[in-house]
């Protein structure tokens, strides 16, 4: 049997997590209503399965694109320590208030004063108002075990004379933001310089994961899960896998594109890009 120095995980609980459709039906925990704010947050419990593959307990996660911080909540419900990196100021205040109002105790989300500091730990990730592709060329190379992340999924502008697209359009008026490349050409660019950064920061053998959305675009199918990991790739990394994330907790009424005249989808999955650093 070969040593495991991935995770802590025993080999059933690793086998489960291979499957490449990911369901999840994570309830709101008790920090929901402060990160609601923010359009695309992640669930804290569906994001610390993913900590939990892909590093041990102790290890250091950077999340660059880290909004309210669902993944690095999830971090912390795995005994992690964890960055964030998030360019817009308003989230990572939100980040800050939430960080002093919770702790964890038995692994979920408390409020402090509500248990007056016993047996509830303070969040220790650190969130830091930067642009991450600057953030990251500051740190020291391979200091960090996992980067999982987030980012945009595109560029958020609509052209002129294009109907709105299936996902919801959302940024920040960052120019630095990804969400703001002038084209998706322009985007899949900067996505390239993340991943040179990602593979920088990451021990050997390490993964980067990339939390990312399909979109319809200009009346055609954009597989941008495949796009994003095909750009990403080229910087020094195995393309290991997809796993298509259904999370069931934030399903919504179908909007009626075109019934009856031609097949538009509701697009109710995400990718999880899974890349492994050379
Ligand atoms: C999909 S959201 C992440 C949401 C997050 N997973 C959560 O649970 O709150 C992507 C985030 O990336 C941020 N962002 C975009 N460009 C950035 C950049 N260059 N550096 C750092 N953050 C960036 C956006 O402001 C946005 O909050």
């Amino acid at each position: 049997m070969v040593r495991n120095t991935l995770n802590d995980l025993s080999g059933r609980e690793w086998l489960f997590f291979t499957n490449t459709v990911w369901e999840t039906n994570a309830p709101p925990d008790r920090t929901h209503a402060f990160r609601k704010c923010h359009g695309a947050i992640k669930p804290p419990a569906a994001m610390a399965e993913l900590v939990r593959f892909f590093t041990r307990r102790g290890e250091r996660v950077l999340d660059p694109f880290a909004g309210v911080g669902g993944i690095l909540l999830g971090a912390e419900l795995e005994d992690r320590r964890s960055v964030g990196v998030e360019i817009d100021a308003r989230w990572v205040d939100v980040f800050n208030r939430l960080r002093r109002q919770f702790g964890v105790r038995d692994g979920m989300f408390v409020a402090r004063d509500e248990f007056d500091g016993a047996g509830c730990r303070p969040i220790g990730a650190e969130m830091v108002c930067a642009s991450c592709l600057e953030y990251m060329a500051a740190q020291e190379a391979e200091s960090f075990d996992a980067v999982i992340t987030d980012p945009p999924y595109g560029v958020q502008h609509k052209p002129k004379g294009f109907a709105a697209e299936t996902n919801f359009a959302m940024s920040s008026g960052d120019a630095r933001d990804f969400a703001n490349a002038a084209t998706f050409d322009d985007y899949l660019v900067l996505m390239r310089e993340f991943g040179e950064q990602a593979r920088r920061l990451l021990r050997p053998g390490r993964y980067l994961v990339i939390l990312i959305g399909d979109r319809y675009h200009q009346g055609e199918y954009l597989p941008l899960g495949v796009k994003v990991a095909e750009a990403v790739r080229p910087a020094g990394f195995e393309w290991k896998g997809l796993k298509v994330w259904w999370n069931k907790a934030t399903l919504r009424p179908f909007r009626p594109y075109a019934v009856g005249s031609c097949f538009v989808p509701n697009i109710t999955h995400q990718n999880v890009v899974i890349l492994r650093r050379k």
